[in-house]
């Protein structure tokens, strides 16, 4: 950790003596403007940009073509209703809001995801604990919520929601069909599964034995007041605060609940709040619109690093992250220390292994597979890696940059949170080797660090390290006053 840390101070020291030196020569020199060097050098970055930007297509502006809707559309209002309401959750205990927080990066400052069985339900972040056995059941890091609207083949760290020419594919249906239910888009097939899942907000007991549509519709059930009695069922006045809303949403003002609120339209509800996180306005894209002051020098070093080819000054990290929204949305396996419980191990909860994208494909060669990450605000959205292995982005981009090293020399003692399992690391590392690494690693000088995450942190957008600017997407506490059963999330971070 510590030399981990030494790299931003390392990097800056060098940019200042450098900075330094330049100052010296154009003084001698008194026919020449103040920092001429230095500014033909930083012209000479900006013009090697320029190429890249130019061969690549580059325009910085991902959410070009898609057609996405505001927050302030009365379907994203009611979205966000549902998304911050713990009553989609099995025992009233869990929203989606818990895992990702706007404030938060869109996901919840976690390794590993606690849903379900927390010692405060209200509590998000990195003081969030579960009661009694302290491993997390969740095997994966929470991805954030933010752009998600601007994938255009899968969702999950897996791929399990796909994307196929004739329709959506999702753990419902069998490999390669496609699921008449999943919805009208990506997002919103994703959005019927977190509530069927039982660590995440299903819990043990609600529609026990269950499948996952009979769930879903159950939860629906709940909401609206109609159908079986079920656990947990809510009071009339909250029954009413939900079918006001739907029917304000859905323009219907004399639906029924049966007809108004079910399972398809609470996800089509929800995916509009999601998909309206659109959150690209960031230096990055300043830059490449042509404002050369919007990124700091040793931030275009670093996108150099990031673009140019290995072997031509640079780390190819763009052959993965490609793109304006910097992923290729294939999988890959790159080696991430395997840590937490694994996916793979509903029959054995010793194995501590996740196979990835096999467990989708069944196909050997996608074992230890993961899907490429977008890297748009990734400053904000650690910690990072489908289970949150690392803890700081300058480690993640160390592993990024020699994966093997890296996993090799893991310290689990960056894992700020209780009870992760990390008993399996080098034997599931040994495992990882046998298949195809999909990344080469090589030596690499220190500095290089400290400019591939300055050049990182541009991909931030403003909009999501801002309170403000973020309120539109978090609902009024006055809301909350009006939910008659208080089950709006009102998230904390203390106990
Ligand atoms: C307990 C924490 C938790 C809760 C509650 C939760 N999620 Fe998630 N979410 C996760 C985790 C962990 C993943 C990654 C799972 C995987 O890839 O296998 C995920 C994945 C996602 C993804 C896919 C993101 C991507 O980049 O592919 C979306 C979208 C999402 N969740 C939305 C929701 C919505 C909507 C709800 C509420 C209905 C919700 N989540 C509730 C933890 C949570
Ligand atoms: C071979 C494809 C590939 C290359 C090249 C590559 N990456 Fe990645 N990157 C991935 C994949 C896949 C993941 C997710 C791995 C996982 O979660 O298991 C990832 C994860 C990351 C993450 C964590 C993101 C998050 O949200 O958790 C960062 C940061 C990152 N890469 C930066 C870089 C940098 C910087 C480079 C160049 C030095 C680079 N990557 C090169 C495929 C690649």
């Amino acid at each position: 950790m510590i030399m981990k840390s030494a790299y931003f101070p390392l990097a800056c020291v060098l940019f200042l003596m450098l900075a330094g030196c330049y100052k010296d020569t154009a003084s001698v020199d008194a026919y020449v403007p103040d920092n001429s060097s230095a500014s033909i050098l930083r012209a000479e970055t900006d013009i090697e940009l320029g190429k890249i930007i130019q061969q690549r297509g580059l325009h910085a502006n991902p959410a070009k073509d898609k057609n996405l809707p505001s927050i302030e559309s009365p379907l994203a209002q009611l979205g966000m209703k549902l998304f911050f309401s713990k009553a989609l959750s099995g025992d009233l205990d869990v929203a989606c809001a818990t895992c990702h927080h706007p404030l938060l990066g869109g996901g919840d400052n976690l390794s590993l995801s606690i849903g379900v069985n927390a010692t405060a339900p209200d509590v998000v972040g990195h003081k969030r604990l579960l009661q009694g056995k302290l491993s997390p059941g969740v095997p994966r890091n929470a991805p954030t919520t933010f752009n998600i609207g601007l994938w255009q083949n899968v969702m999950f760290h897996d791929g399990r929601v796909e994307q196929l020419a004739s329709g959506i594919h999702t753990p419902d249906v069998a490999p390669a069909e496609v699921d008449p239910h999943a919805g009208s888009n990506l997002v919103h097939a994703q959005a019927r599964f977190p509530v069927t899942s039982n660590h995440e907000m299903r819990g043990e007991t609600f529609d026990a034995g269950g499948t996952t549509q009979s769930c879903r519709d159950k939860l629906a059930q709940r909401l609206g007041g109609y159908g079986d009695t079920m656990q947990g069922k809510l009071s009339d006045a909250e029954t009413r605060y939900w079918l006001d809303a739907f029917r304000a949403a859905y323009a219907q003002p004399v639906a029924s609940a049966p007809e108004l609120i079910t399972e398809h339209n609470i996800a089509a509800a929800l995916a509009e709040y999601e998909r309206s996180q659109v959150f690209i306005s960031n230096p990055w894209k300043h830059y490449v619109e042509g404002n050369l002051a919007a990124i700091s020098p040793a931030a275009k070093q670093g996108a150099l690093l990031f673009f140019r080819e290995r072997g031509q000054g640079g780390y190819a990290c763009a052959s993965c992250h490609r793109g304006d929204f910097f992923t290729d949305e294939q999988f890959r396996n790159v080696l991430l220390p395997a840590i937490g419980p694994g996916k793979s191990n509903a029959s054995n909860p010793n194995l501590q292994r996740d196979y990835g994208r096999w467990l989708v494909t069944q196909q050997e060669t996608d074992k230890f597979r993961f899907r490429t990450p977008s890297l748009l605000n990734v400053a904000v959205t650690g910690p990072w890696g489908h289970n949150g292995a690392y803890t700081s982005l300058p480690s993640m981009v160390e592993h990024m940059l020699n994966p093997f090293q890296a996993a090799l020399n893991y310290d689990p003692a960056q894992l700020k949170q209780p009870g992760i399992q990390t008993g399996q690391l080098q034997q599931n590392l040994r495992e990882m080797l046998t298949g195809d690494s999909d990344l080469a690693g090589q030596p690499y000088p220190p500095e290089d660090v400290g400019k591939l995450v300055a050049f990182l942190h541009t991909l931030t957008d403003p909009c999501v390290t801002d309170k403000a600017c973020m309120g539109k997407w978090i609902p009024p506490t006055e809301q909350s006053r009006q939910d008659p059963m208080g089950l709006q999330l009102n998230a904390r971070l203390e106990p």
